[in-house]
């Protein structure tokens, strides 16, 4: 069940993925659910399912078999030879993994047992967990979000074609655009060349900068914060979506920029996930994606720009958006404007660099950090944030 987009830059691999069921197909396959075996999928596979079904992982229908896993692990391909940088991958415990048939179908369901979706299991294979981090996320090391993720799953994956049959959040929902819907929108709006923009953190004046200086250049921007899950101390969801919605109005040309939320989990892969997240929102039908300083980055764990240099590895024909790269931007009094060092010639003394910890005691102690770091619309609303979730809150407002 799968659909051609008429219109736009051509999804990865060619085709919109659809493998979400509806009416009289959903209710056959809730039925059958009930008689099968049960596989509890975490957040982040949950939220994998959801994004696979609705194409936005398109040329993906499943969880990767083994052979797709292996080349993308090593080459960051599909076994077919297509760009794929991360693994997609469903974790079960060994002995979980051994009691089913290959061939066999399962349901999927979430932490409450409701039925998300439907699987039929092609493969199982065990896999290297410390092979996969030095690989995907350049470190061993379980001080890594990601890593650590990886560690605490279960040692055996399943690979094999999945069915939705039902959403895991309604959250959001005005904002909530599936690929589809997406593409639809841009060619409403007449937007050939739009550019996405990926973010986790509170919108902070150098994001802003950015998404501008790609926008003077393309139709539309697509605003796309990942709302899946994230770690801990990242700021939530909900507040960056209020922070977004208080300055679009006041300092947004409306015709010119879409705002909707991205639902898959972050896996702080730096380098790999800017690859992964410039695919994905080419089948969100961009035909451009920003990539700044340490893209999808934690800690210390890869250099400023080694999100950027990763794209050398591909035949832009192979990856089929357009990166659009943005050095560290910050305001500069000499300047009197938001610069980057490629185009501000003053030292750091001139330069409003706030680090988040910085932004973040600020922000506790009721004051407003500058208003060239921070639109006030914004800080106000993270200062209310931080109150609400109270002083023991590691909550961290913004990446300096
Ligand atoms: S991310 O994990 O989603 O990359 P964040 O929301 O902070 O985190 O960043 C969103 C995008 O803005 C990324 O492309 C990132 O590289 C870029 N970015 C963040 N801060 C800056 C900055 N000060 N200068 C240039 N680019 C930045």
């Amino acid at each position: 069940m799968s659909t051609q987009t008429a219109v736009g830059i051509a999804p990865h691999g060619g085709r919109l993925v659809n493998r979400e069921l509806a009416g009289e197909a959903r209710e056959e396959a809730l039925a059958r659910a009930a008689g099968l075996k049960k596989i509890v999928l975490g957040e982040k596979e949950a939220s994998d399912l959801e994004m696979i079904a609705v194409g936005a992982f398109s040329p993906l229908e499943g969880f990767m078999d083994r052979a797709d896993y292996e080349r993308v692990v090593h080459e960051m391909r599909l076994a077919g030879g297509l760009v794929w940088s991360l693994p997609i991958t469903l974790p079960v415990a060994s002995d979980e993994a051994r009691r089913l048939r290959e061939g066999e179908e399962v349901a999927l369901v979430d932490g409450a047992g409701t039925v998300l979706g439907l699987m039929t299991v092609q493969d199982r294979y065990e896999y290297d967990k410390a092979r996969e981090a030095r690989q995907v996320f350049r470190t061993e090391e379980e001080a890594h979000p990601g890593v650590a993720r990886l560690y605490r799953q279960g040692d055996a994956y399943l690979g094999g074609p999945v069915w939705l049959v039902n959403r895991t959040s309604a959250e959001f929902a005005e904002h909530r655009h599936d690929p589809a819907e997406l593409r639809a929108v841009f060619a409403a709006k007449g937007w050939r060349r739009v550019v996405g923009f990926q973010t986790r953190n509170p919108i902070h004046r150098a994001h802003e900068y950015i998404q501008k200086c790609a926008l003077e250049t393309v139709d539309g921007l697509l605003i796309h914060p990942l709302v899946g899950a994230t770690k801990e101390d990242d700021v939530p969801a909900h507040i960056r979506m209020r922070a977004y919605e208080a300055i679009l109005a006041g300092y947004y040309p409306r015709e010119r920029v879409m705002l909707a939320v991205f639902p898959a989990a972050m896996r702080y892969a730096g380098p790999r996930e800017a690859v992964f997240h410039a695919l994905v929102r080419k089948n969100y039908g961009c035909t451009h994606f920003i990539v700044g300083r340490d893209h999808a980055g934690v800690g210390s764990y890869y250099g400023t720009y080694d999100a950027q240099k990763i794209f050398e590895q591909f035949r832009p024909e192979d990856l089929g958006i357009t990166p659009l790269f943005f050095e560290h931007a910050f305001y500069c009094r000499a300047c009197g404007g938001m610069g980057t060092p490629k185009t501000c010639p003053h030292g750091d003394g001139e330069r409003v660099i706030l680090s988040g910890t910085k932004v973040r005691q600020m922000l506790r102690a009721g004051r407003m950090p500058p208003p060239e770091f921070s639109r006030p619309e914004v800080a106000r609303i993270l200062m209310e944030g931080l109150t609400t979730v109270g002083d023991s809150s590691p909550l961290r407002p913004v990446r300096g």
